[in-house]
């Protein structure tokens, strides 16, 4: 269903909102790209109520149910997640914060971060990670960059951003290990890997762009840890459980990710966020990114215990409008942050509280 809607609209002139509410694979595969992000498999029509430990409200599904809803679909729970979060006011001796973020060593104007992206098309001057590059490095913002090749990174990394480079968990160490050794070599902030593409998803191992995937044991990503000076960092944590193993293999940050819905039913990362936070926090940075659309989306993310977020599809079609409508609108949600942050007594993002944030049934 979701392919016919887009296949009605323009892909190059979708709303950013109406992009926030599709898959990851619906959008690769309105970009004639399948390869990066594999289909989710077919699910039935009818939605379903999901089961488990994060309760949503009946209310919720008949209302929200569109023709490019599918059963389990972790995009839209996740949206309702935020929505179901709600902040109380402390105004008395409150005052204008600091959205200033250290980390690793150098100082950035916010915490809101590039996710990492691949593949997105830019102007006509210019690729999409380049422009994307360069809006973060405008908002003097963390830029994170996916899959690609040695000369994309190299093109990155030139435009002046402080880059973290995110490299597919590859079948073959060695690839892994020499791509890390490559940014390295460029100077990045930071490198990392995104467990959640191992699988297909099918039962089998995951291939991008031709090149066979494998999972990773602890002891893999210890070693990746022991073969760099920078922080390693892994993307696409969901549980406790992993955010302990990551813990156990050294790393300096996990991103909690369900990679933009690519498992069915994948808990909100907010409510992964709340129980890793409590497990890990202080041990290691925690990063948060799917489905953040605002300044307030990102203000829930680090009063529940998250360092930086990460925004992708939220951004991802105002690349192709050039580098200042994406810093406009990077600086705009900053500064949704600041106003929630001065209207909840929150002075600066290392003094954020979990208890402003109320969790209710809408
Ligand atoms: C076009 C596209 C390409 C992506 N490529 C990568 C990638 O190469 N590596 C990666 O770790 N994540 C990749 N992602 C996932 C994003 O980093 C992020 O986890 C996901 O989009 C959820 O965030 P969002 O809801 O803000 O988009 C990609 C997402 C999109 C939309």
């Amino acid at each position: 269903m979701k392919d016919n809607l887009l296949s009605r609209r323009s892909f190059v002139k979708m709303s950013t909102a109406s992009v926030a509410a599709l898959s990851i694979p619906a959008i690769m595969n309105a970009a004639g790209n399948s390869s990066e992000v594999p289909q989710t498999p077919q699910t039935p029509q009818t939605p379903q109520r999901p089961q488990g430990q994060m309760p949503i409200p009946p209310q919720w599904l008949p209302k929200t149910v569109s023709p490019g809803w599918d059963a389990g679909d972790a995009d839209s729970f996740t949206r309702y997640y935020f929505d179901s979060l709600m902040l109380e006011s402390r105004y008395i001796d409150s005052d204008i914060p600091s959205t200033k973020l250290n980390l690793f060593g150098e100082t950035f104007d916010t915490p809101i971060m590039t996710a990492a992206l691949s593949h997105i098309r830019g102007t006509a001057d210019e690729s999409g990670l380049a422009v994307f590059a360069k809006a973060a490095k405008e908002c003097n913002a963390v830029f994170w960059m996916g899959t690609g090749s040695d000369a994309e990174l190299e093109e990155v990394v030139a435009t002046g951003a402080r880059t973290v480079k995110i490299i597919k968990p590859f079948e073959e160490n060695s690839e892994v290990i020499r791509r890390i050794k490559h940014a390295e070599g460029l100077g990045c902030l930071a490198v990392g890997m995104d467990i959640d593409h191992s699988f297909n998803m099918r039962g089998g191992y995951d291939i991008v762009m031709g090149q066979r995937m494998k999972s990773k044991s602890t002891s893999d990503i210890k070693s990746f840890v022991n073969a760099t000076k920078l922080p390693f960092i892994v993307k696409g944590v969901l549980s406790v459980a992993d955010a302990k193993r990551c813990l156990d293999a050294g790393v300096s940050g996990i991103v909690i990710s369900h990679h933009g819905g690519r498992l069915p039913y994948a808990i909100p990362p907010l409510v992964a966020l709340e129980q890793i936070a409590q497990a890990v926090k202080g041990k290691m940075k925690i990063f948060v990114d799917c489905g953040i659309v605002s300044g307030v989306d990102a203000y829930k993310c680090l009063a529940l215990g998250a360092d930086a977020v990460g925004v992708g599809r939220h951004l991802m079609f105002l690349v192709q409008e050039g580098v200042d409508a994406t810093a406009k609108r990077m600086k705009e949600m900053n500064s949704e942050l600041a106003g929630v942050m001065s209207a909840t007594g929150i002075m600066s993002i290392d003094k954020m509280d979990p208890t402003v944030v109320h969790h209710t049934i809408l």
